[in-house]
C-alpha cells in the first residue's frame, strides 16, 4: 500500500533537497529539529506517560526491551524513523518479510493511547516509539539510559519494499560496514549497535546455512567455536528448523556486554554478529565495549544517531491519532 508520499504536508522531498544543496552544512544535518524536551509546552508529562505504560509491560514481559529496539531498528533504518513500520495494511512496511515477526506493538498502541487521552494530537507515535525502546532497555536498570530527543512526525506512508532494505545477517563486514555507511553510521555505530544483540532470539532460518550449508565449503562456518557449533545444531537441527534461539546464551534478557565477549569467543550467533572480529578496527571496538560503561555510553551516541536518521519534523508529515493508519 503506497499512501501519500513522504513530506508530502508542504514541505516536499524537493524542497527539502533543494535546501540541503543551497546549505552544504546539510550532511549531518539529520534530525534537525528534534531536541530534547520538545513536549514540555505542548504535553509537560508525555515522557512520564509512555514510561507509566511501558515499564509495567517489560516488568510483565521480560523480552520487551528486545521486541522494542528491533521495532524501532527496523523503523529508523529504511527510509527514517517515522512510525511507517507501525502502519497495517496490505503493501505496507509491515507487511515485509522482515517485520512480519516485530514485536511490542500493543504496547505502543498502549502507550499511544494513553498520549491520547492527556495530549490529543501532539505526540507522534514515532516518538512514542523512541520513547518506549528507551525505558524498556532501561528497565532493568532503573534508570533512564539516554536522553531522547523528541519532534518527530508521522509518515503518511508506508511501501513494503522499503521494509526488506535491512541488512541481511548473511553479510560480509565490508558489505555490513558499507550498508550502515549509507546510512550514515560508522563503524563505531555498528558495533554499538549491534550490541542490541545481547537481548532476544533469533529463528533458525539465520542459523542454520552457518551450520550446515556454508559458503565455500558446504558444511560448517569454520568461524563458530566447534562446541558452540554443535550446540546450534542441537537447537537448529535442520535447514528446515523453526526452532528460535537466544542471541547471546546465559544472558537472553540482560542488557550487557556478554555479547561482545562471545563474540570475541567466536560465539556469535548469526554471521554479521561473528563478522565484527574480522575487521581490525571494528575488533578492537569490540574490545573496548566489554566495559559496560563505555558500551553504555556508546550505545547511547549511536541509538541517538540512528533516532534522528531522515526524520519528518515542523510541518511535514502528520501526528497520527492511531499508529496503524493515517489520519484521514
Ligand atoms: C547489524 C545488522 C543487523 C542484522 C543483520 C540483524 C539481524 C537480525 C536478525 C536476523 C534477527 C532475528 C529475527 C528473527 O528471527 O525474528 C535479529 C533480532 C534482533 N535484532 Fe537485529 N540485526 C541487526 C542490527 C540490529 C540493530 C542495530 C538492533 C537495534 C539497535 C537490533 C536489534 C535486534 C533485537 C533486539 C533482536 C531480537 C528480537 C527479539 O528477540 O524479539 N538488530 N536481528
Amino acid at each position: 500500500m503506497r499512501m501519500a508520499p513522504r513530506g508530502s504536508n508542504g514541505s516536499g522531498g524537493g524542497t527539502k533537497l533543494l535546501l540541503c544543496l543551497l546549505l552544504v552544512a546539510c550532511t549531518g544535518a539529520a534530525g534537525q529539529g528534534l531536541r530534547v524536551g520538545f513536549y514540555q509546552q505542548s504535553c509537560p508529562d508525555a515522557e512520564s506517560i509512555v514510561r507509566n505504560v511501558t515499564w509495567p509491560a517489560a516488568a510483565a514481559d521480560p523480552s520487551l526491551a528486545a521486541k522494542l529496539l528491533r521495532l524501532f531498528f527496523h523503523d529508523c533504518f529504511p527510509q527514517g524513523c517515522d512510525a511507517s513500520v507501525l502502519l497495517d495494511g496490505r503493501g505496507t512496511e509491515k507487511a515485509a518479510g522482515p517485520n512480519l515477526s516485530l514485536g511490542g506493538l500493543e504496547v505502543i498502541d498502549a502507550a499511544k493511547a494513553a498520549l491520547e487521552r492527556s495530549c490529543p494530537g501532539t505526540v507522534s507515535c514515532a516518538d512514542a516509539v523512541a520513547l518506549a525502546t528507551r525505558d524498556a532497555v532501561s528497565f532493568q536498570f532503573g534508570r533512564l539510559l539516554w536522553q531522547v530527543e523528541t519532534g518527530r512526525r508521522d509518515s503518511r506512508f508506508s511501501d513494503e519494499a522499503d521494509g526488506t532494505k535491512l541488512p541481511n545477517p548473511e553479510y560480509v563486514f565490508p558489505i555490513l560496514r558499507d550498508s550502515f555507511a549509507r546510512r550514515g553510521l560508522g563503524v563505531a555505530d555498528l558495533v554499538a549497535l549491534s550490541g542490541a544483540h545481547t537481548l532476544g532470539r533469533t529463528t533458525c532460518m539465520f542459523v542454520s546455512p552457518r551450520l550446515y550449508t556454508f559458503q565455500g565449503n558446504g558444511g560448517v562456518d569454520p568461524f563458530i567455536e566447534p562446541r558452540y557449533a554443535r550446540e546450534l545444531m542441537g537447537q537448529c537441527t535442520s535447514m528446515a528448523s523453526a526452532n528460535r534461539v537466544v542471541m547471546d546464551p546465559g544472558s537472553e534478557f540482560a542488557f550487557d556486554t556478554s555479547y561482545y565477549r562471545a563474540i570475541k569467543a567466536n560465539r556469535g550467533v548469526l554471521l554479521t554478529d561473528s563478522v565484527l572480529t574480522h575487521d581490525d578496527e571494528a575488533a578492537r571496538l569490540v574490545d573496548e565495549m566489554q566495559d559496560l560503561g563505555k558500551f553504555l555510553a556508546a550505545f547511547a551516541a549511536s541509538i541517538q544517531k540512528m533516532g534522528a536518521m531522515d526524520v519528518l519534523t515542523g510541518s511535514q508529515g502528520e501526528i497520527r491519532r492511531n499508529c496503524r493508519v493515517v489520519n484521514y
